[in-house]
């Protein structure tokens, strides 16, 4: 399955092409070959990828002028070199250019492996925005964010704790939060940006003031469960695992709630309605405006 992410790989030597793609796509990444810098922009410009691992030494465009290329044109995408001998010159001006880090030829596929999942995952970090409107009311629980934080910070295995208590202070865990627990308890962002995303119980999104969970698990599916969240998505006006504008409503879609035998059910806050009719969603809704 190649869901790990996008990567293009460019060098003018197939065989170098063909070893990168068999590693890379048995990773789970999407890989996708280019034999010289002009291809791999041709390639770029019709389609977006997360990381670029590209050889420095090519005819005509080479590994330079393409990240060039790739900081003007797609900054947000990760670069890898890949290059035989590298001069210290060479190399000062792909970091220069903010490559992420270089492969000396030849490199086993161990190598190869662990720079692309370092890079891979710094690539998924600078994505991260830097702030959204909402983090705005992070910023008034500061002080009691510090205080959990310097509670914790010279305690092993603090980052799971600290987590569940910045949430329940804040209510989820965006991304300007993350950084400040990485940067309170001396860890990488990387590294807490990838907890939150392994537990479901951690969200990086904002709740809205009630909260609205649609059962999909069989007994409730059977009897018109998903016609129930397609209505509440349409009175809502947002998708699953959005807020309405106004942060009144988030809506979740969730599996079995442990009432089978009132399905379909909708659970808002922590009320139970049972057997509810698609029709009449809008009408429940009514009493929490
Ligand atoms: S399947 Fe919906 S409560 Fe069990």
């Amino acid at each position: 399955m190649a869901d790990n992410g996008k990567i293009l790989v460019v060098d003018d030597e197939p065989i170098v092409l063909r070893s990168c793609e068999r590693i890379l796509k048995s990773e789970g990444y999407s890989i996708a070959l280019a034999t010289s810098g002009q291809e791999a922009i041709n390639i770029l410009q019709k389609d977006d990828y997360d990381l670029v691992i590209t050889d420095l030494k090519m005819p005509e465009v080479d590994g330079i002028a393409l990240i060039k290329w790739l900081r003007n044109s797609k900054p947000a995408t990760g670069v890898v070199v890949i290059t035989g001998y590298p001069s210290q010159e060479t190399i000062k001006d792909a970091l220069n250019l903010g490559i992420i880090d270089y492969l000396p030829k030849p490199f086993t596929p161990l190598v190869l492996i662990d720079v692309t999942a370092k890079a891979m995952k710094m690539t998924m970090v600078r994505a991260l925005p830097e702030k959204t409107p909402e983090e705005a009311d992070v910023e008034s629980k500061t002080a009691a964010l510090e205080k959990i934080i310097a509670e914790n910070r010279n305690r092993p295995g603090s980052l799971i704790p600290v987590l569940q208590q910045a949430q329940g202070l804040i209510g989820y865990l965006p991304p300007s939060v993350q950084r400040h627990i990485a940067k309170g308890l001396n860890i990488p962002v990387s590294e807490v940006h990838g907890v939150v995303s392994f537990y479901s119980f951690f969200t990086m999104k904002p709740k809205g003031k009630h909260s609205v969970k649609v059962c999909l698990g069989t007994a409730c599916y059977v009897k018109r469960a998903e016609e129930i969240i397609e209505k509440l998505k349409a009175t809502l006006n947002i998708d699953v695992g959005e807020v309405t504008k106004d942060r009144k409503f988030s809506l979740e879609s969730v599996r079995c709630l442990g009432a089978c035998g009132l399905a379909p059910v909708v659970v808002i806050d922590h009320t139970t309605h049972a057997s509810v009719d698609p029709v009449k969603t809008p009408e429940i809704l009514k009493q929490y405006e």
